[in-house]
């Protein structure tokens, strides 16, 4: 059969686009599986905290993701605005991971690393625009009055054990009163202020083990 004889059969041709496509996408995919740089966390990633658990939550309750990615690429002029591009290992245990596809506000992928305090993250969670005057980003003052019970923290870090995350019988009994009575917006900060940290300490952690060596 040659090639005009399949372009003429679309059935024959839409088979063999998809045996193609799919044979494409199994190359790419399947080695990543068995790579290190890719299923293994980065050496500072450490499971979230209770609170910033919780705060993870709201996130995905407020919708943060439909306005914000959280995947520094590696173009210049992300690296120059938001930090290091993002590695696969530092989303090792986000179940499920909030990339996001849609850019309306900032990355925030690295934006605890991004000195500002978690006042002036309140104030523009309360108002954006008392501090981003030509913002368009919705106020969340509401998250301030809405307290936690915590009730569900411990159930909730348990099912991510079984996803992996090494999650300790310590931590889930603490997970309730470290949650119980703060405000939503306290958790939200708490989220917030980790991300970009475990790359960050990785940064640290090799350049140490790197001195080390050179010594
Ligand atoms: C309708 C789109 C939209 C939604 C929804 C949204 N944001 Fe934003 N956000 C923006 C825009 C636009 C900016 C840039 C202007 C500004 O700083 O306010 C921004 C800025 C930010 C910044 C400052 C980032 C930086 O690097 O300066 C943070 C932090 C932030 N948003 C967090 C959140 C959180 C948390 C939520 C969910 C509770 C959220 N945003 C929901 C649009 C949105």
């Amino acid at each position: 059969m040659n090639h005009s004889q399949i372009e003429k059969n679309v059935g024959l041709m839409a088979i063999l686009v998809v045996v193609a496509i799919s044979f494409g996408g199994l190359v790419e995919i399947v080695p990543l599986f068995g790579l290190d740089e890719t299923s293994d966390p980065i050496e500072g990633l450490e499971p979230y905290t209770a609170l910033q658990l919780e705060g993870r939550d709201i996130y995905i309750r407020e919708g943060c993701h439909v306005c914000h990615t959280q995947m520094v690429r590696p173009l210049r002029a992300e690296v120059e605005r938001f930090g290091a591009p993002s590695q696969a290992g530092e989303y090792i245990y986000d179940h499920p991971f909030l990339w996001g596809s849609k850019r309306t506000g900032p990355d925030l992928h690295r934006v605890g690393t991004r000195e500002y305090s978690d006042e002036w993250h309140r104030k523009h969670l309360i108002d954006p625009r008392s501090v981003v005057p030509k913002s368009n980003m919705p106020a969340f003052a509401f998250l301030l009055d809405a307290k936690l019970d915590g009730k569900s923290t411990a159930a909730k870090m348990k099912a991510l054990t079984r996803v992996g995350v090494p999650y300790t019988e310590e931590d889930m009994k603490g997970a309730k009163e470290a949650v119980e009575g703060k405000s939503e917006m306290t958790a939200l900060i708490a989220y917030l202020q980790n991300l970009g940290q475990a790359y960050r300490k990785t940064q640290v952690i090799q350049t140490r083990q790197k001195d080390e060596a050179n010594k």
